[in-house]
């Protein structure tokens, strides 16, 4: 039997759905974890703001055929005397383990809790979290998991915007900035594509970044996350927003 999890922090969208859609179709049992979890979040980020809405959640899964739902508690996770973490290296001090410290230990950890609870055989990420990514396979790698990791492609709203939960942070004037970030992205693989080069394609990005008011740059550069990615972050008002293209891959 063929059993497949999808890591989630709750506040489903299209992009967690064609992780459930995969799983399902692919797996004989699927089961979703959902868990805000706090250890991945700094003090001064938006775990208390972060959208819950387990009811809509449950529904959501039922719908995709997902067979269970794991919703456990911070205190089950992390009970009293919890002490152990896992070092993900280097690969989590850059770009996002730039911006948010300790982030990546964070993930890590709950993932292999995760892994060891449910004893997955694949398990389900999105590329939207590029970075996320190469931590967990470099983990999986080097503590010799008896997994497979699944990658899907980032799901994207019409206008180019990838779908994250904290979209929904965005007020009608934010989105409209916030769209600097896919086209930025656009522009550095277009880029890459003529002229071939990694800072020419961080250059164009940047670019498009740079010419839009309204918005701060976290970072833009290639790294290699599973491949060469052009990875970017932007905070549009206080919202925090990621998002990346691989750069040798046909994209959307
Ligand atoms: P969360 O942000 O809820 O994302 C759960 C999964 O959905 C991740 O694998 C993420 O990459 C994927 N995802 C999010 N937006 C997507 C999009 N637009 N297209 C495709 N996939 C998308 O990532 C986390 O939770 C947490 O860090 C977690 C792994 C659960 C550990 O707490």
């Amino acid at each position: 039997m063929r059993i497949g999890l999808v890591p989630t922090m709750g506040a489903f969208h299209q992009g967690h759905l064609s992780l459930f859609r995969a799983s399902v179709a692919e797996c004989d049992v699927t089961g979703v974890s959902l868990l805000q979890n706090p250890t991945q979040f700094g003090p001064a980020e938006d775990l208390d703001q972060y959208p819950r809405n387990e009811d809509r959640d449950l529904n959501v899964a039922d719908a995709a055929g997902v067979d269970l739902l794991f919703v456990p508690t911070v205190d089950e996770m992390y009970p009293p005397g919890f002490a152990s973490s896992v070092d993900v290296g280097e690969l989590g001090t850059v770009l996002e383990g730039a911006v948010r410290p300790g982030h990546f230990r964070g993930v890590a950890t709950v993932c292999l809790k995760l892994f060891n609870i449910v004893q997955p055989d694949v398990t389900y990420f999105g590329r939207k979290d590029a970075q996320q990514v190469a931590v967990l396979r470099t983990m999986i790698r080097d503590l010799n998991l008896p997994l497979e990791l699944r990658v899907l492609p980032t799901v994207r709203d019409a206008d180019g915007l990838a779908l994250s939960s904290r979209n929904a942070y965005l007020q009608p004037v934010d989105r409209g900035r916030a769209l600097a970030l896919s086209r930025a992205l656009r522009a550095g693989l277009d880029a890459w594509r003529s002229v071939g080069r990694s800072d020419g394609a961080a250059g164009a990005a940047r670019a498009v970044l740079d010419g839009t008011s309204g918005i701060a740059v976290d970072y833009v550069e290639v790294a290699d996350l599973d491949g060469p990615t052009l990875a970017a972050a932007i905070r549009v008002g206080s919202t925090h927003l990621i998002d990346n293209v691989l750069l040798d891959e046909e994209q959307p």
